[in-house]
């Protein structure tokens, strides 16, 4: 700018006055002109080129109109006739969902125990949600990408581009490991959005104080899923993770569910402790009515089978089938509860009202719900997140050592 010349008479005061500008044009910048990290998130998690063959995309496994979730038991991957073990859950709320801890746990009777509970994924393998969304791309079993730096080859040729250059800037945009943090990142950011937390069921009028929110049948159902169904011991109707409840303790449990073949080991995979071998964390019920089929390997079709598995499991065995690990099966809680068929209804019809009536209008032709009016922004309950942090990423030590000449990936 000419205008901030050097040879200016007045110097100081010009050199003020370009300081005022220049700030100015930085927030105009960072607020008006650029997008942000999370519409680039969005931008990533529709990109069927991110994949290996092209074709699949996060969305493709996480669809709109089944709350993010995937109505075949599991998701078929990039390369054809591949396919996880698991039932794609889903991704409402999934930004809410505590880091994976070993915790003292209080249980009924009073006793403690040590418990794992939350991370991201049904054996919360994940810590947090941005250690969960670099796995997709690189799973064989989903997208498929060889390595980070086809990651990021493909990330420089999206349609998306040159937006998303703008924002990072020329050195981060071609240093791969960087550019794969930024594309993390923004994935973060986008399913931190309003629009995945909007707390808009019926249950939530319920709770905060709307006695007529459910109907005749719904309130029986809540009663049983607060007594005889023992549902609440597990699904929390009160807050505890989150100001709001999240219909969930992210606590693991073995139901017995029915094999579908290959064992999956769960948690016990992971922690080489045989007790804990087929035990799966609890997901939250809010939109279950919209994720059929049900449990980490979607071997139960419908929300009346579940309950009639939690029912009668045990009495039942016949009807089920073999389950991965049977010495396992938590039988304390369930698998013999003694409901009766109008108390399987009722439950049932309690489930339909934790929908939350932002999906119930998602058409056919709309790629995602609206934001619910009046739902926080991310920055204003950012310190409360359970991914946030200050530091740097334990995972991408240095990457914002601009100077840093940092190879590793
Ligand atoms: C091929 C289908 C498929 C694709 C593509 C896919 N996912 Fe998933 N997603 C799944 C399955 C299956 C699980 C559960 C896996 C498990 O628990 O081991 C899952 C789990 C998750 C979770 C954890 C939710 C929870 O409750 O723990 C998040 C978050 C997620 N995916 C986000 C994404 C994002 C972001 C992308 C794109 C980068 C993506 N997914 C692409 C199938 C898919
Ligand atoms: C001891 C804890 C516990 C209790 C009690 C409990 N659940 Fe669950 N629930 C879980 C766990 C753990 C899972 C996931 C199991 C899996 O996928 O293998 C689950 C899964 C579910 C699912 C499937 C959700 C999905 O997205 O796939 C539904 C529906 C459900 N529970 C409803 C109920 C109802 C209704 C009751 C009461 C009759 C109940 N639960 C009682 C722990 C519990």
């Amino acid at each position: 700018m000419t205008f901030c010349s050097r040879r200016a008479d007045r110097a100081i005061l010009r050199f003020a006055l370009c300081l005022v500008m220049g700030l100015f044009y930085v927030r105009l910048t960072a607020a008006d002109l650029l997008p942000t990290a999370a519409e680039i998130g969005k931008q990533i998690f529709l990109d069927t080129s991110l994949s290996q063959p092209k074709g699949q995309a996060c969305i493709s496994c996480h669809q709109p109109k089944h709350a993010f979730a995937d109505p075949r038991p599991v998701s078929p991957g990039a390369v054809a006739g591949r396919s996880g073990t698991r039932n794609s859950p889903s991704l409402m709320y999934a930004a809410l969902i505590p880091g994976f801890v070993y915790e003292e746990v209080l249980t009924n009777d009073g006793t403690e125990i040590f418990a794992h509970e939350g991370g991201l994924f049904y054996d919360g393998r994940a810590q947090d949600l941005f250690q969960q969304v670099q796995q997709p791309f690189f799973d064989p079993n989903e997208m498929n990408l060889p390595d980070r730096a086809t990651l990021a080859e493909r990330i420089r040729k999206a349609s998306y581009a040159e937006e998303f250059r703008s924002v990072v800037g020329e050195k981060i945009w071609n240093d791969d490991r960087k550019l794969n943090y930024h594309v993390f990142r923004a994935l973060v950011e986008f399913l931190q959005e309003p629009m995945f937390r909007p707390f808009d069921a019926r249950i939530d009028d319920y709770l905060a104080g709307k006695k007529d929110a459910l109907s005749e049948a719904e309130l029986r159902g809540l009663e049983v899923f607060r007594n005889d169904g023992k549902c609440a011991d597990c699904h929390f109707l009160q807050p505890a993770n989150w100001s709001k409840p999240l219909l969930s303790d992210f606590g693991y449990d073995n139901l017995g569910v029915p094999s579908r073949g290959k064992k999956d080991p769960g948690l016990g995979g992971r922690t080489k402790d045989p007790d804990e071998l087929g035990q799966f964390r609890a997901p939250s019920l809010r939109n279950v009515a919209l994720t059929a089929p049900y449990m980490h390997n979607g071997s139960i079709a419908t929300l009346k089978e579940v309950v009639e598995f939690y029912n009668k499991r045990d009495a039942d065995l016949q009807r089920w089938g073999p389950t991965d690990y049977p010495q396992t099966v938590n039988h304390d809680d369930m698998g013999k509860l003694g409901l009766t068929d109008q108390q399987i209804t009722d439950v049932v019809a309690l489930m339909y009202a934790f929908t939350d009536r932002t999906l119930l209008r998602v058409s056919d032709k709309q790629k995602f719900p609206a934001t619910k009016p009046g739902t926080p922004r991310t920055v204003e309950i950012r310190l409360l997140l359970p991914g946030w942090t200050h530091r740097q990423h334990p995972d991408f030590p240095g990457v914002f050592d601009h100077d840093a000449n940092d190879e590793s990936s």
